[in-house]
Formats: structure tokens, C-alpha cells, sequence
């Protein structure tokens, strides 16, 4: 292991590996990456390199540990034997235990597992080199690879921390300032700024606990942006292909619909109908449901409308909710 420095801020405010107090470390997400789960994310945050892998929901066995209204969350968080100097020993530890914990709770409040009873939601957070703020790069991909899974959300989360040297509060603690600092605090928030993850290892004082609480939170919002950007560049790929042949384009439509749409500008069954309200007014040819045929491209219309005046692509307000 590395010696302590003996300045870890220098006479220009930059921090030894050259950034700004305030700065996070540089981020890039791959969605997607792994063919056999229902979504995953590999992230890499400075020097750290996490994959995270969900699967679900599917149906929880042994069913004596389903839940009857909702679904269960299962999150591991593990650290590759490689990941670190010291060879991690396999197998769970109290740390590996304790973060897979905290970081499923992290994301209960925004995951809407109501809607799967009975239903289980693995997630899979393997770290692969780790260079302090693993959990935190973790809970990032794993909100990622959550969306990427259709897994219906209120909305990211996203997480980072702040630590003390130098007495100074400094955002997103690098190795050397991790393990040599005078404090650590790791938060995940959400869209709305809800705090669901709050940790801490050495001392601040209640004035330095609160800055550092609002710095944290400004990280997490630009980690915010770079997640909902990974997820509009993947979607817009995606889209720009072709409806899966599998789905009706209707049915696609009304889920784009469902995420695009704020509550109030959602258009009025009758707008979408086609159908007026005097009897004797044609109602047009109908299907073979009986509705009428131009039911569909109407409300096909409508919504390309909303979506050129938004300039949304489709399933984004997953991510903006
Ligand atoms: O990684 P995170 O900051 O979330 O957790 P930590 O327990 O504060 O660990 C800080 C860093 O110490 C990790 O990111 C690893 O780089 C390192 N570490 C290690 O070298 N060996 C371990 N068994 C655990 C952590």
C-alpha cells in the first residue's frame, strides 16, 4: 500500500491527481452488456471498474419467502479477489454483507415492486478493480442496469461521496484520500433529492456534516445527468432500429406515451377515440374489435405530436420521473 502523502491538496487547491475540490472522477457507462441478463451495466468511475447484472422480476423461490404485495429486492454487492492489492478472500464478509444491505435499501423506496407480488429482483453489483467508492460506482450501475431492465422506477439513483484531508471537505474520495482521510461519507440520493443512503467513517462537525451533505448532493446530480445522458444515447439506438417485431405498435406507443407524457397533457379518451358524441355521426369503418379503424392512427398522431414538442425519445421519462 501507498504511504500517506504528506499534502493532499496543494498550494492550487488541486488534489493529487489533479482535480478541484468540488470535481468528481471521470465517468462512462456501457448498457447492456451482458446478453443472458434482463439489464446490466458496466461503469467505470476513475480508476474503479464495476459490472452490475439484474435479473427479474421473476418468480421468487422458495415461494415461503415471497412477499404477498410486493416484490423482493435481493442486491450483492461483491469485490473480485483481483480487485484490490490484497487478494479479496471469496465468499461473503461483514463489509460485502454490510454494503449489499445498505445499497438494497438504497434503492427500496424507488423501485416499484408493488407492482409484482411474489416476485424477486436480483441484482448483481461485482466490483472488478476497486480504487475507493465502490459502493457508490455500484449503486450508479445498478440503477442503470435497473432501468435497462424495464424494471418500472420512480426514478435513478445515484450516489457518491465526500471526504475530509487536509481539513477540507473534498467530493468523491480517490484511494490515497480514502484511506488516509480524516472522514468519509458516502450518500445516494434520488431524482428528487431524497436521501436514501447515508454512511459515515470518521469526524466532521455538524457544520462540516451539512456542507459536505450538500456538496454530495450537487455530485450526485451531475451523476444524475451522465446517467439519464447513457440512457438517452442507448434508447435512442435502440428506437432508432425497429419496434420489436413482437410487440404491436400500438401497445409501443402507449408505453413510449406512458413515460412521455405528464399527467396533465395526456390526451382525453375522447380526443383519441374518434368517437363523437352524437350517435348519428359517422363513426368511420370498424375493425374487427368493433372500434373504429382510425382509432390507432389518431392516437399515433397525437403522440408523435407531444413527442416532437417535447424532443423526447422514446423511454426516457423513465429516467426523468
Ligand atoms: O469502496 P468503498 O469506498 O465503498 O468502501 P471502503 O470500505 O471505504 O473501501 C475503500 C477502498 O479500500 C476500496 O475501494 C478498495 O480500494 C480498498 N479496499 C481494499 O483494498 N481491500 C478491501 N478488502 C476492501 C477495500
Amino acid at each position: 500500500m501507498n504511504d500517506k502523502p504528506e499534502k493532499f491538496i496543494d498550494e492550487n487547491g488541486l488534489r493529487l491527481d489533479g482535480r478541484q475540490i468540488n470535481e468528481i472522477r471521470p465517468m462512462t457507462i456501457k448498457i447492456g452488456v451482458l446478453s443472458r441478463a434482463d439489464g446490466s451495466c458496466y461503469l467505470e468511475w476513475g480508476n474503479n471498474k464495476v459490472l452490475v447484472a439484474v435479473y427479474g422480476p421473476r418468480e421468487l423461490h422458495p415461494r415461503r419467502l415471497q412477499k404477498s404485495d410486493s416484490a423482493l429486492i435481493r442486491y450483492r454487492y461483491n469485490m473480485a479477489a483481483f480487485s484490490v492489492e490484497e487478494r479479496v478472500r471469496p465468499g461473503p464478509s461483514r463489509r460485502s454483507i454490510e454494503i449489499s444491505k445498505v445499497s438494497r435499501e438504497a434503492f427500496e423506496p424507488v423501485v416499484m415492486t408493488q407492482l409484482y407480488p411474489g416476485a424477486v429482483i436480483d441484482v448483481f453489483a461485482e466490483v472488478l478493480q476497486a480504487d475507493a467508492g465502490t459502493r457508490t460506482a455500484a449503486i450508479n450501475a445498478a440503477s442503470i442496469a435497473l432501468a435497462d431492465a424495464g424494471i418500472p422506477m420512480k426514478g435513478l439513483v445515484a450516489a457518491c461521496a465526500v471526504g475530509k484531508v487536509d481539513d477540507k471537505l473534498v467530493l468523491d474520495l480517490n484511494k490515497p484520500e480514502d484511506n488516509y482521510g480524516q472522514a468519509d461519507l458516502p450518500i445516494a440520493m434520488t431524482q428528487d433529492g431524497d436521501i436514501t443512503l447515508v454512511q459515515m467513517d470518521g469526524d466532521l462537525s455538524q457544520e462540516e456534516f451539512k456542507q459536505a451533505v450538500e456538496m454530495c448532493k450537487e455530485g450526485c446530480r451531475q451523476i444524475l445527468e451522465i446517467q439519464k445522458e447513457a440512457l438517452k444515447n442507448k434508447f435512442a439506438d435502440d428506437t432508432a432500429v425497429n419496434i420489436p417485431d413482437d410487440i404491436d405498435e400500438v401497445t409501443y406507443v402507449e408505453a413510449i406515451v406512458e413515460f412521455d407524457i405528464e399527467e396533465d397533457e395526456y390526451p382525453e379518451e375522447d380526443d383519441i377515440s374518434g368517437e363523437s358524441e352524437d350517435e348519428d355521426e359517422d363513426t368511420g369503418s370498424l375493425d374487427e374489435e368493433g372500434e373504429p379503424e382510425d382509432i390507432e392512427e389518431e392516437f399515433i398522431d397525437i403522440v408523435e405530436e407531444a413527442a416532437d414538442e417535447e424532443e423526447i425519445t422514446e423511454g426516457s421519462d423513465i429516467r426523468e420521473q
